[in-house]
Parts: structure tokens; sequence; C-alpha cells
């Protein structure tokens, strides 16, 4: 098989890159670099395309004799949906529109879309794919604007679609040196510079974090498996919730760390308890975790401390200065 990847020099297209390559599929990709790394697909043996989703001829010449696409490229900012939303929006609702069109124009076999667990919003957790999706942010709406218009989509030119709903992943590759998203890893960065990590709010918020393994397991049969179709699956684990206070306690033991945290005004939306049921993963996907949270996190501690830790980049404009609503670490660069 021909496969597409949109954001394959992102964390989790260059991971799934490597396994389909490993599965000995044919891998082409697309990256525009604003949030991902070309060391990330360094040495893997794909077509890469240096170009923006956006661009609907363009990514329909690149497209050019490819079976299934998997789109993995976002700004994956929830956070800063809220302060910057044309942004995010025009990236998730026509960034994922022309990825659809241009695959459509190809008559590629079946699309999987990347969505995210921000689909929810504040329902009642564990979140089900059953369940109404109410999303309380931009970020959340726009994703869930994607799907509908996949659906849509695949209704009207009958191609196949999946949509992988993958919530809080963490793992080698990821990018470590973004102030506004991936709270792991920004810990590790910030602690292996001797700095304190602010954690947002009381830090009680409940989440349940998924290493990268286990999620590319999950993604290769939703790309793959003639039997699974126009399926909506949480990708990742139910079993261990922690709260980000635990999670930096976790961190700060590993790491030997005890100067504390720096605790700052809760973000604005962010979900208190933003909990995934895994059952229809389980059944559907056989999903298991076989990678614990603490196996994890000691990958990605060993990565970022090979790559070294760096300074951190504000790539993203913030579209709406409102003193209220943004963060300070943020408005003042404090990370
Ligand atoms: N990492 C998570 O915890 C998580 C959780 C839920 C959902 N997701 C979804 O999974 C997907 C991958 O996330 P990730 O964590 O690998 O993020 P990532 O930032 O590491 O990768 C996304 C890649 O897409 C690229 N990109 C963004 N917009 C683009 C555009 N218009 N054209 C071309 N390339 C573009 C970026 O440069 C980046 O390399 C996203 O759709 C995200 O919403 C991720």
């Amino acid at each position: 098989m021909h496969i597409f990847i949109t954001g394959i020099a992102g964390f989790l297209g260059s991971h799934l890159a490597e396994r389909c390559l490993n599965l000995n599929h044919k891998v082409s990709g697309c990256d525009n670099l604003v949030g991902g790394d070309l060391d990330n697909i360094n040495g893997l043996k794909i077509n890469f395309h240096n170009a923006n989703c956006e661009n609907l001829d363009e990514m329909t010449k690149i497209m050019k004799g490819v079976d299934v696409v998997c789109h993995a490229a976002a700004y994956a900012h929830e956070g800063l949906s809220n302060v910057s939303p044309n942004l995010i929006c025009q990236n998730n609702v026509v960034g994922s529109t022309s990825v659809f069109t241009a695959a459509i124009r190809n008559n590629v076999k079946r699309i999987v879309f990347c969505s995210s667990m921000a689909r929810y919003g504040k329902i009642e957790a564990p979140f089900r794919e059953t369940q109404n999706p109410k999303p309380v942010d931009p970020y959340g709406v726009s994703k869930l604007a994607a799907e509908n218009i996949l659906k849509i989509l695949s209704s009207t030119y009958n191609f196949e679609y999946n949509i992988a709903v993958p919530h809080n992943i963490i793992g080698t590759k990821q990018k470590y040196d973004d102030a506004f998203r991936n709270v792991a890893s920004i810990m590790i960065n910030l602690i292996l510079q001797n700095r304190k990590p602010i954690i947002y709010g009381d830090g009680n918020q409940k989440r349940c974090f998924s290493d990268i393994k286990d999620c590319i397991v999950c993604l290769e049969k939703l790309l793959f498996d003639k039997n699974i179709t126009s399926e909506t699956v949480n990708i990742g684990p139910d079993e261990e919730f922690i709260t980000i206070n635990e999670l930096f306690e976790k961190i700060s033991n590993k790491l030997q760390f005890n100067k504390g945290a720096d605790y700052h005004k809760s973000r604005p939306n962010e979900v208190f308890k933003a909990l995934c049921s895994s059952d229809k993963a389980r059944d559907l996907l056989d999903y298991k975790t076989s990678v614990s949270l603490d196996k994890s996190l000691d990958l990605m501690i060993e990565y970022i401390r090979e790559k070294g830790p760096k300074k951190f980049e504000y790539n993203y404009d913030i579209e709406i200065e409102n003193e209220e609503i943004i963060p300070k670490t943020w408005k003042n660069k404090i990370f």
C-alpha cells in the first residue's frame, strides 16, 4: 500500500511513518515544519514534501498514486485556540478539508483523521464514543467540524474513513520546547534546566497519558484493517489516571528535583476531568497498554537528556491580547 501521512515530521506522524515502513508500505508525507522537526524523519526512506495542507492544488499533486491517507497534521494546541482561534480553526477546518478534497481528487481508498479528545468538552467522564460531544473551545469545535466534513464527504464520494481520538500521547520525538503544549515534556525540559515547572490552577486536573507505541498499533488497524471502517475510536489507556500534581511529583522524583512548582491561574476553558473510555478500542482494535506511564516517562527523559534541554519557542501569534484570558506564561514569555 502507498500511505500518505500529513504532519509526517511531527511526533505521531514520524512514529507512524517508521511503523508503516517496517510493515513494507510505501510512505509519502508532508509537513510545513511549524511544529515538526526534520530530525524526526532523518534516515527514513520516505517521499517528503515541505508543503502546507491548506494548499489544495499542491496537496492534490503530491498525493498522486496514494491508497490511504492519515491526516495527522494540526497545530495541536487546544489551550492556544482560546487566544488564537482564527489560526487554529483555519488549520483544523480549512487544512483538513483541503487534505480530504485532495485525497478524493486522487481516488484515495481510505482516510484516517486524527481528531482529539477535545471534541468531547466537559461531558461526563470517562468519555465514550457514543456520547454526544460538546466541545468547549475552538480547538475541539474545529476538530469535530473536520470529523463531520469527513463523514459527509465519505458518504458523497464513497471512500472509507476512520476517526482516531487519541488523548495525551507522550514519548520520544515529541516537541519539548513549545511553550504552548505538551505538559510532561515541558516539565522535563524545565527541570533539566534546573527551573521550576509551572502548573495552571490547583494541579488537581485529571489526565490519562498514553505511550506513542500503543497509539501507533491502533492507528495501524484503523488504516489497514479491511473490516474496520466508519469508526470513531478513543485511542489510549483508561487505567492509569493521574493529576497534574502527581505527574509533577513523578517527574521530580525521577530527576531528583526538589524545588517544587510555581502555580499560575487556570487557563480558560480547561477541562478538569479529561478521561476517555478504552472499551471500544479494546473490543475493536485489541487495545492493550503495553508501556506503563513510568516507562514512557523514563524513555522521554532519556530522549530529552540526549538531545539536550532547549530554550522554549513561541512560534504562534497571539491573536487576542486580552489580559483576563491570556496566561501570563505566554504573554510575558515566562517559560
Ligand atoms: N499528541 C497528543 O497528545 C495528541 C492528542 C490528541 C490528538 N492528537 C492529534 O494527533 C495529530 C498529531 O499530533 P502530534 O502530537 O504529533 O503533533 P505534532 O505537532 O508533533 O505534529 C503535527 C505536525 O503537523 C505539522 N503541521 C501542522 N499544520 C500543518 C499544515 N497546515 N501543513 C502541513 N503540516 C502541518 C506540524 O509541523 C507538525 O509536524 C494532531 O492532529 C493532533 O491534533 C495528538
